[in-house]
């Protein structure tokens, strides 16, 4: 459908939209026997062998006459746990409304209205098709659905609470997209959270899971509290609470201490506010201000942020590499000064290295953190995996009025000596395991189990790619010469591929944004400093 040779871009994009438009108006009136594929999906994250679905609008009622189909995978070699957190769907008959799954060797559903299904489902396979359809109706929830690979029998759904279990002590396995649920947690990781709170969305608040991802949490339970304070943290927003029975705590690796700072030594900024008031004074707001724990004004940044263009910082040097789990921060904390940042960036760098930024777990791309609401109260947000550096830098995105934070960095010593050996250690480890799960590619690269000395095996694989290089120096050198000798498509192949980018590039968009969560981010400011980036290792 691509318009003809030598039509160029504009014009195939032309075609396109032309082709979009005639499919609406077409469509339209046809609105009730065609459902889109898609437009009944509600809340989607999958991440690598976990994740969470919902239909249109959950917990609202679904619009009519949609469909959502989705094909959900774990690794090869695992078995799907499919956990249902709701089924509402308003038919007894099934015929216009349902929830159907269909493997490569079953079929399971379709439930509706009366057919309940059963809390959770085995599969036989690592994959499978999830088909929600709905015709008219005027009711009904629709579906709230988690699913595991069989490595995590534990699986509990986001609408799971502490409440629903009764032991005192139990781990459990929460799938990837909790966060953004609907559905409420009161408390905090300090004094425990209610325990009507959602447990997989307290976890994510807590610090213990990343939402992107997932993860096993280990809950303990304690007689409650008469009140528990909310806090917005790792963009959960946790509410005050009132008397409980019980309240839960999550077990912690013991790493999430304030890591102290000697402010005049350690804190320094890209610029600070000065202004003389009224009495004559000069007033400084420099980043010795910057620690949460002090009172007064906290540390702002000068007037040229005004003009968005500069990069602001605020830069810590704990003195030493130490692991960093978190970073608490506050605005101006003054009542009369209604300033804060919004949303911001980490760098983080050693002794001599250059400055890395903090990337996200899933789509490798900087990180934004969602920062304060408000001038007056902390705001958490936890680094999983953590920061192991002795410097880091707070860079602001957005922010209210002015630029101004007060900061506190949690963390704890690292191991001593035995550090980057661990770190070493695990992520060959990871990419031993990802590797194991790819079994259908059994092309064993074996660099990774070598012993240290030289011995056959290592000289037959240089031996190898030497041969391997020469040959593609050589196919090279032809492609080269043939190019040379002119090629009379030479410039309609390039418009081609220009095509073919901005043809794939939607598509390529729009699955993204469907896997991933997006983080609400005002990201206007290119990044143009020399930051290498990098994986967290030190
Ligand atoms: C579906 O359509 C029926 C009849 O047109 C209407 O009464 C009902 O409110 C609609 N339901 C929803 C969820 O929009
Ligand atoms: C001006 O600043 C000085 C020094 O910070 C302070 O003592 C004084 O109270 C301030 N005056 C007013 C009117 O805020
Ligand atoms: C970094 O510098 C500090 C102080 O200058 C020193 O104590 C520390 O050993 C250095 N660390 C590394 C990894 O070089
Ligand atoms: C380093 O780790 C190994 C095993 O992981 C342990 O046996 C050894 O005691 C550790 N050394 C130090 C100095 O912590």
């Amino acid at each position: 459908m691509v318009a003809g040779a030598g039509g160029g871009c504009a014009q195939a994009g032309a075609v396109r939209r032309g082709l979009l438009a005639l499919l609406l108006a077409v469509s339209a009136p046809l609105w009730l026997q065609a459902e889109e594929l898609g437009d009944g999906c509600g809340h989607i994250v999958t991440y690598k062998d976990s994740g969470t679905m919902t239909s249109k609008n959950y917990p609202w009622t679904y619009p009519n006459h949609t469909v959502c189909e989705k094909t959900i995978t774990v690794p090869k070699g695992k078995r799907l746990i499919l956990r249902l957190g709701d089924l509402d769907i308003e038919s007894q008959t099934c015929a216009s409304d349902y929830l159907l799954f269909t493997s490569s060797s079953d079929q399971y559903g379709p439930y509706c209205g009366s057919k309940t299904m059963p809390k959770e489902l085995l599969l036989n396979t690592n994959e499978v098709t999830v088909r929600f359809k709905s015709g008219s109706h005027t009711s009904g929830r629709g579906f709230l659905l988690t699913y595991a690979s069989s490595d995590h029998p534990d699986l509990i759904t986001c609408l799971d609470r502490a409440n629903h279990y009764l032991k005192t002590e139990y781990s459990k396995f929460c799938p990837a997209g909790c966060r953004d649920v609907p559905g409420d947690i009161s408390g905090n990781v300090v004094d425990g959270y209610r325990d009507t709170s959602l447990l997989c969305k307290a976890a994510i608040h807590a610090g213990v899971i990343a939402d992107e991802v997932g993860g096993q949490i280990s809950v303990f339970l304690r007689k409650g509290l008469s009140r528990y304070e909310g806090i917005l943290a790792n963009g959960v927003l946790s509410r005050d609470g009132s008397l409980s029975d019980k309240r839960f705590l999550f077990t912690s690796n013991g790493c999430s201490g304030s890591l102290s700072l000697e402010p005049d030594r350690q804190i320094r900024a890209s610029s600070s506010w000065e202004w003389i008031n009224e009495t004559g004074d000069q007033v400084r707001w420099s980043p010795g201000q910057a620690r949460l724990q002090d009172q007064g004004p906290s540390w702002a940044s000068g007037d040229r942020s005004k003009n968005h263009k500069q990069r602001e910082w605020l830069r810590i040097d704990l003195g030493e590499k130490k692991k960093i789990t978190g970073i608490r921060t506050t605005g101006s904390t003054q009542s009369d000064f209604d300033f804060y940042v919004k949303s911001f960036v980490m760098n983080f760098r050693n002794n001599n290295s250059k400055w890395k930024t903090y990337k996200g777990i899933v789509n490798n791309e900087e990180k934004v953190f969602q920062g304060n609401s408000n001038f007056r109260d902390p705001v958490r947000n936890n680094f999983i995996p953590p920061i192991v550096a002795r410097y880091v830098r707070v860079i602001p995105q957005t922010w209210h009025q002015r630029i101004a934070l007060k900061v506190e960095l949690l963390g704890c010593q690292v191991a001593p000596s035995n550090d980057s050996l661990v770190w070493h250690k695990t992520s060959v480890n990871t990419v031993g395991s990802t590797k194991g799960e790819d079994k259908t590619i059994s092309k064993p690269i074996p660099s990774e189990e070598m012993p240290k000395g030289l011995n056959i095996t290592t000289i037959v694989i240089l031996l190898v790619l030497f041969f391997v290089l020469a040959a593609g120096v050589a196919i090279f050198a032809v492609l080269r010469k043939k190019k040379k000798k002119g090629n009379p498509y030479g410039s309609s192949k390039t418009q081609k591929t220009d095509c073919w980018k901005q043809i794939k590039y939607p598509f390529a968009r729009h699955q993204s944004a469907e896997f991933t969560i997006s983080y609400n981010n005002e990201k206007e400011m290119t990044q143009k400093l020399d930051l290498i980036t990098s994986d967290i290792a030190g």
